[in-house]
């Protein structure tokens, strides 16, 4: 069974929400995404029957309590983490990295070395540079090449050493959409004695997530991208979770994922991270039967998330070519990422481009007009914008798509860039 995109627009309130008459067109999807009703009900539903903290003996309590629990299953689903105590839940993925270096930073010292990429949010690379400032460490930056906007991964041996104790890596890019090969930097990186501490915010939304396939130690991702409410979630290996000291004031609890988790967490953010795992599932489960078959070392929710993450990437991929196509079609743009038809499979439909005569922030603001939501500027992936010689001209102009996403509005905001440009 295709895609129905239909069925999937109507569970989006969102979108069918209109400023005088006119549709939005939600191409900021890199920067955060909408939400399922199923997402909104189980967030109303927590609030109205299970506001309360944890720990008590009465109804409103002991709901808080199986409402986190569930959350943390549904996240070892959705990343096939081994235990649901490896997952750890935080503001968000920014918060969660600058405290997971605290902990980590308690087993490295002056001398030892880290290795960042060019690639990266700055949510993966500020609270390593930070930590390295603070205990002394060696930064190594792996470079990636900016003609095909990909690593060379033999640039990766070549920083690595019997000093690397840490590689932190996106695995896919919020600038180029580059989709990186986090399971071969991993083994690189592991076979050199480093941790891996991998950064999914962008992937989450388009691909499915094996943790243990990846064979990384840690791995971080955002709700709030993948269709869910303002979540961040990290996925630790137990062992190593188990040994790291936590940062916690003293009466909380001083073992599992709780000890990371400091004060009062959002239930209602976990009610909703489960839901946005639901509807994944939900799609699984109607339209993906024919996935399931590549999925068969799982059963349940595991794989119908996975074969829904399947229908979905095809989709978007779809759209990702038309948007593509029709930008090369158009004067003097230049996507900043992956446009061959055939390494498509590459990239996730995050499409970055500038044009020499308008600056990104004047497209933005030329699309909004059109009720089209674009983002501009360097999106926080200030090393890829360096990199690439943009940070003078004002970074680039994104185009993020999702699978709600239709062929009808790429075509629309084809024709509104024509018009612009
Ligand atoms: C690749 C990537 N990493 C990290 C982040 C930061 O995520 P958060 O807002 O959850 O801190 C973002 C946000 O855009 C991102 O795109």
């Amino acid at each position: 069974m295709p895609i129905d995109i239909d069925a999937i627009r109507a569970q989006f309130p969102s979108l069918a929400v209109t400023d005088d008459n006119r549709a939005r067109i939600y191409f900021d999807n890199p920067g955060g995404t909408q939400v399922p009703q199923i997402v909104i009900d189980r967030m109303t539903d927590c609030l109205i029957r299970n506001n309360a903290n944890l720990g008590g003996y009465f109804a409103t309590s002991i709901g808080a309590g199986a409402i986190m629990d569930g959350a943390r299953s549904a996240m070892a689903d959705f990343l096939n983490a081994a235990s649901p105590d490896e997952i750890v839940f935080g503001q968000n993925m920014t918060t969660l990295t600058f405290s997971m270096s605290r902990s980590l930073g308690r087993r490295f010292g002056p001398g030892d070395e880290i290795v960042l990429t060019r690639m990266d949010h700055d949510g993966n690379v500020s609270p390593w540079l930070l930590l390295a400032r603070d205990l002394g460490l060696t930064v190594k930056w792996l470079d990636f090449n900016p003609e095909t906007f990909e690593f060379d991964l033999p640039d990766l041996a070549k920083l690595l050493g019997p000093k690397t104790r840490l590689v932190a890596v996106n695995h896919a890019s919020n600038a180029t959409g580059t989709i990186n090969d986090v399971k071969a930097i991993s083994r690189m990186a592991k076979e050199a004695g480093a941790l891996v501490y991998v950064d999914s915010v962008q992937y989450a939304p388009h691909g499915s997530i094996d943790v243990q396939d990846i064979g990384c130690d840690f791995l971080v991702c955002s709700a709030y991208k993948f269709f869910g409410p303002h979540q961040g979630i990290l996925w630790g290996r137990a062992d190593l979770l188990e040994e790291l000291e936590a940062y916690k004031v003293r009466p909380a609890a001083s073992a599992g994922p709780e000890k990371f988790e400091t004060g009062t967490q959002s239930h209602e953010g976990m009610a909703g991270v489960t839901a946005a795992v639901d509807y994944f599932a939900g799609i699984g489960a109607t339209m993906a039967k024919e996935h399931h078959t590549r999925h068969a070392g799982f059963s349940g929710r595991r794989r119908d998330v996975r074969a829904a993450m399947d229908l979905l990437f095809a989709y978007e991929t779809s759209l990702a070519e038309r948007l593509i196509d029709g930008l090369k079609t158009l004067p003097d743009v230049t996507v900043q990422g992956i446009t061959a038809p055939e390494a498509m499979a590459r990239r996730v439909p995050t499409i970055s481009f500038i044009t020499p005569h308008h600056a990104p922030r004047e497209l933005a603001a030329a699309l909004a007009g059109q009720n089209v939501f674009a983002w501009s500027g360097h999106n926080y992936a200030v090393e890829v914008i360096d990199r690439l010689g943009l940070a003078e001209r004002g970074g680039v102009l994104r185009l993020g798509l999702a699978h709600y996403n239709t062929a009808a509005e790429v075509d629309f905001v084809l024709d509104a860039l024509r018009r612009v440009l």
